[in-house]
């Protein structure tokens, strides 16, 4: 890029003079309406408990989800994707519990439907909430065998879809699952439930306190490596892009988030396709640390998330959600 003029002509300083002027000239922000709040529910009445691992973030029982929801509709946070956390009775090798009609995820679908319609709920398609393994495939001859896996995730989509979700978000990256569930999903007449393919998931180190919220960490006795993507590839997240668009995926996520902003701004520019990026456990719980020891301020939220609107994101999944809509209205102290 050519730079015209020179100092003292040029000086960008000018631009930064005041609020309004920054305001002005900035280009990205990031409103509450980019922002997706994952939410953890467990069994029970009238529980909402802490989780250890991330600081702030709660398991809630059906019947106490109004306590987060009411504030998503307070800060006007367009949509909520659902995780379980599965009692272990209800575990096992084939993940069952995940195609129950009265699952977690069926009830809470169904409570937020009727009592919060105006909020979008997004489900997560894979198994590994519901497996004694911890893993996200059902496992034949010691491997996640590809193909009845997508046979259980077609069924789970179609049950999620029936409940009502809105957004059917297949995070368990076997090959062909997209094209498969959208065959499903319109011969069903779901023409109009939207798929978000986790088509770009790495085999990431930042999964921990997640896995520990919904209770498969203890569970998961070697890595996801043989599904998940190699972290020190680049070019392959193109390919995986390119085919979950051309199965039928409407939008695609990264993830995790801030150590692939590469990524995102990769995809964005060879791709036609929204790009979300998943702020993941290990990422908030980090910056969530930080800012309980006075390492950082709160400041530093907005940060993080801005630069996944600068790098071509268009949405976020953030355990933030509701921090940066109060940050954004002054409102977090
Ligand atoms: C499960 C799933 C994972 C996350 C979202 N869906 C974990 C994994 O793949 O092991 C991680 C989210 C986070 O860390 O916040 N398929």
């Amino acid at each position: 890029m050519k730079i015209i003029g020179s100092y003292p002509n040029l000086r960008l300083r000018r631009l930064r003079k005041s609020t309004w002027i920054r305001d002005l000239v900035s280009e990205s922000n990031i409103s509450h309406k980019d922002l997706i709040l994952p939410i953890f529910i467990r069994e029970g009445k009238n529980k909402v408990e802490s989780i250890k691992l991330m600081p702030g973030v709660k398991r809630y029982s059906v019947d106490k989800l109004s306590n987060i929801l009411k504030e998503v509709e307070r800060y006007k946070i367009p949509m909520v994707a659902l995780f379980p956390f599965t009692p272990n009775y209800k575990k096992d090798e084939f993940g069952t519990e995940a195609l129950n009609p009265n699952n977690l995820i069926c009830k809470a679908i169904k409570f937020i439907k009727k009592k919060f319609p105006k909020i979008g709920v997004m489900c997560d398609v894979a198994l590994d909430p519901y497996t004694t393994h911890g893993h996200d495939g059902v496992i034949i001859k010691k491997k996640i065998d590809n193909d009845e896996t997508i046979k259980v995730l077609v069924k789970q989509a179609l049950l999620y879809a029936k409940k009502g979700c809105d957004i059917i978000a297949p995070s368990d990256m076997m090959d062909g699952r997209i094209g498969v569930i959208r065959k499903a999903l319109d011969e069903e007449n779901f023409k109009d439930v939207n798929i978000l393919s986790y088509a770009v998931k790495y085999a990431s180190n930042f999964y921990g306190p997640f896995r520990d919220a919904v209770g498969s960490k203890s569970k998961l006795k070697s890595d996801k490596k043989t599904y998940q993507m190699d972290f020190r590839n680049s070019s392959e997240a193109l390919r995986e892009v390119g085919l979950d668009i051309k199965e039928g995926a409407d939008m695609v996520m990264v993830k995790p988030g801030l150590i692939y902003l590469d990524i995102i701004n990769k995809i964005k520019r060879n791709y036609n396709v929204p790009v979300l990026a998943y702020q993941v456990s290990g990422e908030y719980s980090m910056i969530k640390n930080a800012i309980e020891k006075k390492i950082l301020n709160n400041d530093a939220i907005l940060e993080s998330v801005n630069s996944f609107k600068r790098a071509g994101a268009c949405a976020i999944v953030t355990y933030f959600a509701i921090d940066i809509a109060k940050i954004i209205k002054n409102q977090l102290k």
